[in-house]
C-alpha cells in the first residue's frame, strides 16, 4: 500500500502547474502501479543518471524527488516497511513532445533545477546523454515501428556498462485489456496534445523478439490487476 503522504508530497509541487497537472499527478501516482514498483523492487540505484522518454509533466523525477525527500523526514514511521531507502537520482533528463507538459514539469521541478533538467523534443531525433537508467514508460508504441527500433538502438548505445531500460508497455495480445490500454492512450493523446496519429503495439514476445535482436537481456515482471492487467515492465540490460 503506497502511503497517502507520499503521494501528497510528490504531487504537491504541481499546485503551482495549475489544478489539471497537481490533480493528474495525484490520481495518476496513486493509480498506476509502476510509480510504486521502482522502489519496491529497487529498480533505479541511488545516483543514477536517468533518462526519462516521453516524460509528460515529469512525473517520474516528482516521484522520485518527492520520495526522498519524504523518507529523509518520517523515514521511521511511515516508510513502507519491505521497501528499501529511496535513491536519490544524480540527474534526470526529460524528453516530451508536447510543449504544455514540458511547461509544467518544469514548473514544478523548479526547485530542483540543478539535477532535474526537461526538454521539448522529439525521442526520434533528440541526442541521449549518457544514462545509467532509461525509463519509457507507455510512450514507445507513439511512434511507428522503425522509430521504435531506432529508439532502442539509441538506448542502447547511451547505456554505460551496468545500465538498464525499463519499458512499460502494454501487451498487445492481452484481450480486451490491451485494447482498452490502446483506447485510453488514444484519447488521452488527442485530448491533452491534439495529434491524432496512430499507435504502433506490439505482443509481450514481440517486445523480446525485439529486444533480444538489439542485443537487451530482458526480464519482466507483470504490473497489476484489473484493468493493468496487459502492462508489463521489461528490465532490459546490454549483453554487450
Ligand atoms: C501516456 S504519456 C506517458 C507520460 C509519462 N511517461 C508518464 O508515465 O507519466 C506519453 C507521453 O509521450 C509523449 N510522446 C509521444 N510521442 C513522443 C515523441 N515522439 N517524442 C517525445 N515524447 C513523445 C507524449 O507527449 C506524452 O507526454
Amino acid at each position: 500500500m503506497v502511503p497517502n503522504a507520499l503521494i501528497e508530497t510528490a504531487s504537491r509541487p504541481y499546485r503551482a502547474a495549475g489544478r489539471f497537472a497537481w490533480h493528474f499527478a495525484s490520481a495518476k501516482l496513486r493509480l498506476d502501479p509502476f510509480f510504486a514498483h521502482l522502489l519496491a523492487h529497487e529498480l533505479i540505484p541511488d545516483g543514477a543518471r536517468i533518462l526519462d522518454l516521453g516524460c509528460g509533466q515529469g512525473l517520474l523525477a516528482a516521484w522520485l524527488v518527492g520520495a526522498h525527500a519524504w523518507h529523509r523526514h518520517d523515514a521511521g514511521r511511515a516508510w513502507p516497511a519491505r521497501w528499501p531507502a529511496p535513491p536519490m537520482p544524480r540527474s534526470i533528463h526529460g524528453i516530451d513532445l508536447t510543449p504544455r507538459d514540458v511547461d509544467r514539469a518544469r514548473i514544478a521541478l523548479q526547485a530542483h533545477e540543478s539535477c532535474v533538467r526537461f526538454v521539448c523534443g522529439d525521442i526520434r531525433v533528440a541526442p541521449f546523454p549518457q544514462a545509467d537508467v532509461v525509463i519509457a514508460c507507455d510512450v514507445l508504441h507513439y511512434v511507428d515501428a522503425n522509430a521504435q527500433e531506432s529508439i532502442l538502438r539509441r538506448v542502447h548505445a547511451c547505456l554505460d556498462a551496468g545500465g538498464v531500460l525499463l519499458l512499460r508497455i502494454s501487451d498487445a495480445a492481452a484481450g480486451w485489456r490491451a485494447s482498452l490500454d490502446r483506447a485510453v492512450d488514444f484519447g488521452v493523446q488527442v485530448a491533452r496534445s491534439g495529434r491524432t496519429s496512430g499507435l504502433t503495439v506490439r505482443s509481450e514476445a514481440q517486445w523480446l523478439t525485439l529486444l533480444g535482436d538489439l542485443r537487451f537481456q530482458v526480464t519482466i515482471r507483470p504490473m497489476g490487476h484489473g484493468t493493468h492487467h496487459a502492462n508489463r515492465l521489461l528490465i532490459a540490460r546490454p549483453a554487450g
